[in-house]
């Protein structure tokens, strides 16, 4: 299936809210996305679907008349979109996972990284680790750090794959369950050794799933 991935814009916002929900149902608060994108620090890119797309947005025929008509009138008047409009403006492409980080000083932080549950297993989640690590090269950070659940083996499969390995635990880091943190990094990430590994994944990922891996589009 084509997929391209580029920068996250604010027409995503709802999508990546979407997802993250879906990945993170007891994150809270929630990830405020809007000050994500203002963030100077932060980066986020999007893997899009090219071959489907967003349906349109809802038409709203509701009675005009009665308790239901005056309910609908007001719902409309609180309506998100109205007080962020330009995160409604549509762009209709289909936002299939997204990943972030933030940089300070040479380090890359993982923020996030998720897929849609219904994207899962098809190369997707590692097409968005290798976008992301390239950019953090191009950003020239010399390292990319991340915390994971010790129950998130899938993740930490797909970090140990390309080359993170465990520096520590934190121990109770996540609030919700207090379950432990694994503190992983992928060190020295400029130096040619670890860009040939990860080149050699590329053409391995490509291979396999018939993505055609290109730069990070703004
Ligand atoms: C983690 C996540 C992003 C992986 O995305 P994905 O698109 O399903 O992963 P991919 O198909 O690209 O698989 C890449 C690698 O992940 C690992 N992996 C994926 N599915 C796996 C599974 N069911 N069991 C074990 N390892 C798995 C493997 O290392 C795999 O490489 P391989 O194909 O060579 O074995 C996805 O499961 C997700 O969104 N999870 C919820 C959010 C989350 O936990 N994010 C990480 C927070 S730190």
């Amino acid at each position: 299936m084509p997929y391209h991935v580029r920068l996250m814009r604010r027409e995503d916002i709802a999508q990546v809210t979407d997802i993250d929900r879906e990945a993170f149902p007891s994150l809270w608060p929630p990830t405020n996305y809007r000050h994500e994108l203002e963030n100077r620090m932060a980066h986020y890119m999007v893997a899009v679907d090219e071959s489907k797309t967003t349906e349109a947005p809802p038409v709203y025929n509701v009675p005009e008349k009665g308790l239901t008509g005056l309910l609908a009138r007001i719902r409309r008047l609180f309506n998100h979109h109205r007080f962020f409009p330009e995160e409604s403006a549509v762009s209709n492409e289909y936002v299939a996972g997204f990943a972030g980080f933030w940089i300070m000083a040479e380090e890359a932080h993982v923020v996030s990284i998720s897929v849609r549950e219904a994207y899962r297993h098809q190369g997707i989640g590692e097409l968005l680790l290798i976008s992301l690590i390239d950019l953090a090269i191009e950003l020239e950070a010399r390292l990319i750090t991340l915390e994971v659940r010790v129950s998130n083996t899938i993740a930490q499969n797909l970090y140990r794959k390309y080359g993170f390995v465990q520096v520590g635990v934190r121990r109770g880091y996540y609030t919700d369950n207090k379950e432990d943190g694994v503190l992983m990094t992928a060190d020295n990430i400029g130096a040619a050794s670890f860009r040939a590994q990860v080149e050699q994944l590329k053409k391995a990922h490509a291979k396999k799933w018939g993505m055609v891996l290109s730069r990070v589009s703004r």
